[in-house]
Formats: structure tokens, C-alpha cells, sequence
């Protein structure tokens, strides 16, 4: 297949399953606020697939259609929804416990259709997630097997709900630390080690290895490495299907990603940055355990050094102190206050000091972005671009990319990418901001 711009991208027609592993708050406020947004009580707002524009050609052309009208994208009205979740709860129940809508504004009203999206048995364990206690879980002898109840689960999907295509994109809980080892370097070996229960195949790995027999893609929205091994991303390319992850990039590294690339473009250099957040809803339960904060840790630390590149900018990057902690703090609920001290340096080496309070909503903030990655890697897996989707980095805290490259973690950089692959797709020119056409006349 050429490089070339433009794509044959087939048709969004049908209907489109989204499959969602976890069924707590994030999934719940994208669910809810789909149906609402449907029903006309609300925007989707943070959507930059339903709210953004994309500007084509010269400024003075002025053609700035809005996304989702320039990449032929599922509608809202095709979802379909479906998840998976060891608590046994309806996508009601599940969201009032969330705590994250208004229970009369935003739940009541469509109660009968939460109540009509009930968890598939989950293929959980314990040990990966060392705070949760689930009931509805999947049983069988070996991870294979359970890994072959998760794809009845998608050929089930499919039929019931009469859809055309699928995707699944994890918002469960965040597993404990792995790191990569030999089991994840081949299929054969990944294979084997799923008949063997060997504990390095978490069971986020099983949902990514079911999707991609069964021709679907899958996104990751935790920081746990599921398809970030070499064994399922030769399953992508082979099966030619998209991936991609990891982490839903919300709050407070959203923030960092848009600050120190400021920093960076300033010359301005970072003495410290100290990162703290207290949270009080499920996820931030699962994260006082400190195996799965070290998975989230890692996925928050990494940003800054990617950024800011100490090994090229020693004065002003090389002795930078960065700490992230989550604190459980059970009265706040969804609502989440992260604060950031940073410690930055000017002219001759003078300090000053940057204060950011985010008192934000989690999953106000990640709903938009799993509505956005369904859409896109549906898209992508119709433009038939394979393996990990590096230009979805937008979205994700700890974006994968093809073995040999660093990550671009810079939000703006990251958006520039998106639109300049919507306008290769779509057979578009690039945008190089360049501009020097406005000014010299050849
Ligand atoms: N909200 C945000 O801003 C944000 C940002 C980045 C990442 N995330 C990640 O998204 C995920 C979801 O967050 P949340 O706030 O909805 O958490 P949550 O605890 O409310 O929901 C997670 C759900 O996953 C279920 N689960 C756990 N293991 C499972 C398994 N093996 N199979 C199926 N279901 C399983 C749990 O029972 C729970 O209901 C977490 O991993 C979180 O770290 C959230």
C-alpha cells in the first residue's frame, strides 16, 4: 500500500458495536451522555470528533468543515453499547454509584435504556487488581479458555445487536505492574502461556488478544501494557487492524503536556514538579494499591523527560525533581483536585513558581475521549491502517508507537498529527504552517 494521500475508506453504513471492558464511571458517563447527547439534552462537549473543525488549504480559502463532516465517522446514532464487568450492576446502577451525573438531569430519564446494557461476565482476577472483588466473572481451566469466552462474547455482540463492525476500548481498572518479558515477544509463545496461566498475561492482555481474533480493533485506556507487546502488535498487522493506547490522556498530564512544552519553547528552565491529586471514586480506590499506582505512576512520569529532552538542554532540564502521587480521599468523589507546584527558572537563573489547582471531573473528562477513539479507530480499521495508531497520541498519557521511536507527548504537536492524517486520508494537503506564500510572491 502507497504512502501516497488519500485513501479508499469504506462506507460507515450499518451499525457500530462498542464494546467496553468495564462498566464503571468513565463508561457509564459515555454511555449516558451518548444517549443524552441523542436525545438532544446536552453537547458533546470535549469531543473533538463532534465539535472540532479542521482547516483545508490556504487560510484565505476558508473551507474549515467541521470533523466529523470531512471523515466519513459512525454516527452517534449508530452506536450500539455493550461492556463487560466482574460487579454485576446495569449501566443504571453502575452510573448512580458513579456518582458523576446529575441522577434526575442525566440518568432518570433514560434509565430504561441503562438499565438495558447489563455486564457480560467479565474475565477478571484478583491478583491484578489487588482492590477489587467481582461475582460476575468468567471460569474456565486455562487464560485460553477464557480468552475463547470473550470472543463468543463478540460473535454473540455482533448478532444480537444486528452490527456491522466493532470496537472494544478497555476502561477497566488499572491492573498491577508487568513488565515485558518472553512471553510477549511472539504469538506462539503468548499462546502458550495463555494455556499455561502464566501470570505474566494479565487479563487485559486476553480481551486485546479475543478482539484481534476477531477483527476488531481495541484501545487502551489504562496504563497497564495489554497491546503494548510485540506478540499482539504482530497480530494487528497481520490482521491488519488498528491499536493503540495507552491511558487516557484527561487532567492533569493533558495539562503538563500543554505547560512544559511551553517551558521547552521559551527556554525556560524546570528545577522541580511536584504533582499531587486526592480522588475519591473507584478508580482512585484501585490506585491506593501501590502495584497498580506503579502502573499509573510510570504512564505519568514519563511525559516531562520526552518533553523537555535533558540530554540536549542539561542546564535548564538536567536536574529536574518531578513526584506524582494520587491520594484516596473517598468525600470527593469523581471530583478530582490535582494540584501542581512547578519550580521554574529564568534570565541568569532567577526562580518563580507556578501554582495549577484543577479541581476537574475525571470522567467528564475521559467520556469524550472514549467517544473519540471509538469513532477514529473505526475509521481507522475502514481506511484499513494497521498496527498502532500513533496519530491517536493525542488521547493517550503514554502513547505507543512502532519500536525505535519516542513518543510525541506535546498536546499541539500531537493534534497537528491527528489533522494532518484526517487530511492524508482524505487526500488532503498538509498543513506546514509555513505560510510564507501570504507574503513572497514567486
Ligand atoms: N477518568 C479519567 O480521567 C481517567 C484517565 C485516564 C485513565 N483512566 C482509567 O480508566 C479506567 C476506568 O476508570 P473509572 O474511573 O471508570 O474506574 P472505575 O473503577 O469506576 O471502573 C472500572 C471498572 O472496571 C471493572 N474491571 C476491573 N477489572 C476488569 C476486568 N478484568 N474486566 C472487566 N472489567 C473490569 C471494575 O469492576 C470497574 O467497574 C481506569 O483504569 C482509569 O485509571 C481514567
Amino acid at each position: 500500500m502507497g504512502l501516497e494521500a488519500g485513501r479508499d475508506i469504506a462506507p460507515a453504513k450499518g451499525k457500530l458495536g462498542v464494546m467496553l471492558v468495564g462498566l464503571g464511571a468513565v463508561s457509564t458517563t459515555f454511555i449516558a451522555g451518548v444517549e443524552n447527547v441523542r436525545r438532544g439534552a446536552g453537547l458533546p462537549i470535549g469531543s473533538l470528533s463532534q465539535m472540532g473543525t479542521i482547516r483545508l488549504g490556504k487560510r484565505t480559502d476558508k473551507r474549515s468543515p467541521k470533523i466529523k463532516e470531512f471523515v466519513p465517522l459512525a454516527e452517534l446514532e449508530d452506536l450500539v453499547f455493550t461492556a463487560w464487568d466482574p460487579i454485576p450492576d446495569d449501566a443504571y446502577t453502575a452510573a448512580v454509584k458513579a456518582g458523576v451525573l446529575d441522577r434526575h438531569e442525566h440518568l432518570e430519564p433514560i434509565k430504561d435504556f441503562l438499565q438495558g446494557i447489563k455486564p457480560l461476565p467479565a474475565a477478571f482476577d484478583q491478583y491484578y487488581v489487588k482492590r477489587l472483588q467481582g461475582t460476575n466473572v468468567k471460569r474456565g481451566k486455562s487464560k485460553r479458555e477464557l480468552a475463547e469466552q470473550l470472543r463468543e462474547d463478540i460473535r454473540g455482540f455482533r448478532k444480537t445487536a444486528g452490527v456491522s463492525r466493532v470496537v472494544i476500548v478497555w476502561c477497566a481498572s488499572t491492573e498491577v505492574f508487568i513488565t515485558p518479558g518472553p512471553v510477549h515477544q511472539s504469538l506462539a509463545a503468548f499462546e502458550k502461556a495463555m494455556e499455561q496461566n502464566d501470570p505474566a498475561v494479565a487479563p487485559s492482555m486476553l480481551y486485546a488478544y479475543a478482539a484481534l481474533m476477531e477483527n476488531v480493533p481495541f484501545a487502551n485506556g489504562a496504563p497497564n501494557l495489554t497491546v503494548d507487546v510485540p506478540a499482539l502488535q504482530h497480530l494487528a498487522e497481520e490482521r491488519k487492524l488498528p491499536i493503540g493506547g495507552k491511558d487516557f490522556k484527561t487532567g492533569q498530564t493533558m495539562m503538563k503536556t500543554v505547560l512544559a512544552p511551553a517551558f521547552k519553547a521559551r527556554m525556560l528552565g524546570l528545577a522541580g514538579w511536584y504533582s499531587t491529586n486526592i480522588l475519591g471514586n473507584r478508580d482512585g480506590e484501585v490506585l491506593d494499591d501501590p502495584e497498580s499506582f506503579k502502573t499509573k505512576e510510570e504512564s505519568k512520569l514519563g511525559v516531562l523527560e520526552y518533553i523537555l529532552q535533558p540530554d540536549q538542554y542539561p542546564e535548564l532540564y538536567g536536574n529536574v525533581f518531578h513526584k506524582v502521587r494520587i491520594n484516596y480521599y473517598p468525600p470527593r468523589g469523581d471530583n478530582k483536585e490535582g494540584w501542581d507546584n512547578i519550580d521554574i527558572f529564568g534570565w541568569l537563573g532567577y526562580p518563580m513558581q507556578i501554582k495549577v489547582d484543577f479541581l476537574c471531573r475525571d470522567s467528564i473528562l475521559a467520556a469524550p475521549i472514549v467517544l473519540d477513539l471509538a469513532l477514529f479507530f473505526d475509521l481507522a480499521q475502514r481506511a484499513r491502517l494497521s498496527g498502532i495508531q500513533e496519530w491517536l497520541s493525542f488521547y493517550f498519557k503514554s502513547p505507543q508507537t512502532a519500536p525505535g521511536l519516542y513518543p510525541e507527548h506535546d498536546l499541539f504537536i500531537q493534534q497537528t498529527k491527528l489533522k494532518n492524517t484526517l487530511r492524508w486520508l482524505m487526500g488532503e494537503e498538509q498543513i506546514t504552517h509555513l505560510g510564507i506564500e501570504y507574503y513572497e510572491k514567486a
